[in-house]
């Protein structure tokens, strides 16, 4: 999906330059709003953790989730704390690792964030360190699902969770530290199917039955996790939210029946929030044959956009034509591939799982065509690198009728400033 008019992305384009991501603020609000079923919606930063996306989450009741001590800083520098938010019983913030190093473990301490904990090791260090802590468990059911094996997060191919069997000694580990145990939460991949999810509600009844409500006191939410998909190929059905909530729902109320008190329901969704709601833009700056190949090569790679050189993924692509308007239909339509910049050849942005170069019918390209590569909200900008001393892109939150920069393009004078000769 791209929610931009063509005229707006090449304005943009011209006044901040290219790679440009650009996001949608009314796409987020939509995604929000659909979610509302449940008790907790907790956004899983790490999918695009820009300050003024986590202000818009925040706004609108959003909790939200952190996996390293920087997703902290962000979270707290966006207003985020520990307490609920407004009208809400959840904490603002929770940390979610299955490791801790120390800054990260003081810091969670300093300002009382509720840790999702993914090891046993974990709770000795932080029941040492803060005895009463509040925490969840994040529990590896013994199976998982993904878009690609490289977001699978269940199961024994996994580093994700407590395994489900030492459920009992991760208890035993919150007893002896005089921990909170406030919350058990899944999440075994992204883009899990309605199968893995009935699957993966049966899971967390039964681990809370496994566990019985004596050793449960302070249990008082159950997190779904994340792992919603979005439509990146056209004609992928679009997921059924309310689906996906009564499917929970019911797990919730058996979890409720179970413990003989309420509980409340979280989702953890990252890309669902955001992914659709951004787009990438680069500018054409090359155009060759390689034998019964077509090259169309823009300023942008997988050092801005990882995601196909990384899972093989998949992204709508349109081109505007350099005066702002889509290309003239006297330009053919031709097969080509799309590849960037980088000095590495699987900087190519129509490819399979593995390294297979595929190739896009678009209208043919010329130098200084924009191309503008949809879905690119989520993680996008977050798994950006400077490979290739390439600084990171600028990023534009478009609101109404206003366009505001929300992240100045990194220079290169940014990146040799680090370094020491
Ligand atoms: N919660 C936990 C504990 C997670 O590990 C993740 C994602 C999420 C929530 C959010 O998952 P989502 O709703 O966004 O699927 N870079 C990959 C995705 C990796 C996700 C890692 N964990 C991609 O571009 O597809």
């Amino acid at each position: 999906m791209n929610p931009f008019p063509d005229h707006l992305l090449a304005s943009l384009a011209r006044q901040h330059g290219t790679p440009l991501w650009v996001y949608d603020a009314a796409t987020i609000r939509q995604r929000i709003a659909e979610l509302r079923a449940f008790d907790t919606v907790r956004y899983a930063q790490k999918a695009n953790s820009n300050l003024s996306i986590l202000r818009l989450m925040r706004a609108h009741g959003v909790a939200v989730d952190a996996v390293s001590r920087g997703e902290i800083e962000r979270a707290l520098a966006a207003g985020y704390t520990a307490d609920p938010l407004p009208g809400s019983t959840a904490s603002g913030l929770v940390f979610t690792a299955d490791l801790m190093d120390a800054d990260t473990l003081a810091t969670v301490v300093r300002h009382r964030v509720p840790v999702n904990a993914g090891s046993i090791d974990m709770l000795h260090q932080l029941g040492a360190a803060s005895p009463g802590h509040a925490v969840w468990l994040r529990i590896n059911p013994g199976f998982g699902h993904g878009h690609s094996n490289k977001t699978n997060t269940g199961g024994e191919h996994s580093k994700h969770g407590i395994w489900h069997s030492a459920l009992g000694e991760a208890l035993d580990a919150v007893r002896q530290h005089g921990l909170r145990l406030v919350g058990l939460h899944m999440h075994i991949g992204s883009g899990v199917d309605y199968g893995h999810l009935q699957q993966v509600c049966q899971a967390m009844v039964q681990l809370v039955a496994q566990a019985g409500a004596a050793r449960l006191p302070d249990l008082h939410a159950i997190s779904a996790g994340g792992g919603l998909s979005i439509p990146y190929q056209p004609g992928q059905p679009r997921i059924d939210t309310a689906h996906y909530f009564s499917l929970w729902d019911a797990a919730r109320r058996e979890v409720a029946a179970l413990l003989g008190r309420p509980v409340t329901l979280e989702i953890e969704p990252g890309r669902y929030l955001v992914a659709e709601s951004g787009v990438l833009l680069a500018e054409v700056r090359a155009t060759k044959p390689a034998g019964s190949n077509h090259f169309t090569l823009v300023d942008a790679g997988f050092s801005d956009l990882m995601r196909p050189a990384m899972y093989g993924a998949h992204h709508g692509m349109h081109l505007i034509a350099s005066a702002g308007t889509p290309p003239t239909p006297e330009r053919p339509q031709r097969e080509t591939v799309v590849a960037g910049p980088l000095c590495e050849s699987g900087d190519v942005f129509t490819q399979a799982e593995g390294g297979v170069v595929l190739t896009r019918a678009l209208p043919e390209a010329r130098v200084g065509d924009l191309l503008v590569i949809h879905d690119a909200g989520a993680y996008g900008a977050s798994m950006s690198s400077n490979y290739n001393t390439r600084p990171l892109a600028a990023e534009v939150l478009v609101d109404g009728g206003t366009a505001r920069l929300i992240r100045r393009r990194q220079t290169v004078a940014d990146l040799l400033a680090l370094e020491a000769v």
